[in-house]
């Protein structure tokens, strides 16, 4: 079955691709690299990106990514202009702009939007973040990013550190990279490890991966070092909040502790768990990490929208 078949109905979880899959979407996000030639591979087709929650990147590179292959966007970047403000469900909204698009990007603060939004679409749906749950095509460039480096998949020792309970590129990174022979260490407080359901996935998965609650440690043996923010926006309690938002800030002087392949990444946005003093590093490559978005962008949206 080719890609296109397999995912005619859209992206909704990292789950859903196997190694295959990866590796084949990942060439084509390589072949779409330095090519920014515009393209009229998606002349003609219109792409929905309907955000109920906030978003720079992801928004704005699955936009570029359409304008550049020759097509065209609608939507809107907060539920407040939509008519879910006046009481309208997402089966509705899907319904109604599947009439209007090829394809549709949705980001909501629910678990299972993207699941419900296939549920109910005939166009493909893409999952641009769905609340604590998944953000796929994050991960996907994630892994375009680490590759482009330099770095092999199999083999790949790799921190994953900051908010793995509710972080949902956390989630689809992890899922991604169960297909390979990765050494995953999650690092986070005790209170922001990964939720039990993530970790019975990769444990049926026979992932190799280690809890810590301390980098500074194996900060030698990584390739990679993925941090995340920790996800305010998602604590019930804002004291439980307080208790972490300060339990770790990479800096200058971790890095002096790194080995000469080490990369550190985010899919940003950042508030203050990098020190911006290590921003011109070599070995800092979240802004890079962003401008793979669009090549991967522009690689999904080809194989699922062309004709
Ligand atoms: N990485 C990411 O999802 O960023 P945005 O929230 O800005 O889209």
């Amino acid at each position: 079955m080719s890609f296109k078949e397999k995912f005619k109905e859209g992206i909704i979880t990292a789950k859903d691709f196997s190694r295959e899959d990866i590796d084949y979407i990942l060439q084509k996000g390589k072949e779409m690299i330095h090519n920014n030639k515009k393209a009229d591979v998606l002349k003609g087709k219109i792409l929905a990106t309907l955000f109920f929650e906030p978003s720079t990147r992801t928004r704005l590179s699955f936009e570029s990514a359409m304008y550049r292959l020759g097509g065209n966007v609608i939507g809107f970047h907060t539920g407040d202009v939509s008519s879910t403000k006046k009481g309208e469900s997402i089966a509705d909204t899907i319904r109604t702009v599947e009439n209007y698009s090829d394809g549709i990007v949705i980001r909501h603060n629910l678990e299972g939007a993207a699941r419900l939004a296939a549920k109910f679409a005939k166009i493909p749906i893409i999952n641009a973040g769905s609340g604590s749950g998944e953000h796929p095509t994050q991960a996907l460039l994630d892994l375009l990013t680490i590759i482009q480096e330099g770095h092999k998949l199999d083999g790949l020792n790799i921190g994953i550190m900051g908010d793995l309970k509710y972080g949902r590129t956390v989630h689809s990174l992890s899922i991604l990279l169960s297909n390979y022979e990765a050494n995953i260490y999650f690092i986070s407080p005790k209170d922001l490890m990964l939720r039990k359901r993530d970790k019975d996935y990769l444990q049926q998965r026979q992932v190799k991966y280690k809890e810590i609650e301390k980098y500074r440690d194996i900060l030698n043996i990584l390739d990679i070092l993925y941090v995340t923010r920790i996800q305010k926006e998602r604590f019930a309690d804002i004291e439980e909040y307080d208790r972490v938002k300060d339990f770790y800030v990479f800096t200058k002087k971790d890095m002096a502790e790194t080995n000469d392949n080490f990369k550190i990444m985010h899919p940003l946005p950042r508030i203050k768990e990098i020190s911006a003093e290590i921003d011109d590093s070599p070995k800092s490559i979240y802004f890079k990490q962003a401008y793979y978005g669009i090549p991967m962008r522009k690689a999904i949206l080809a194989e699922l929208l062309s004709n």
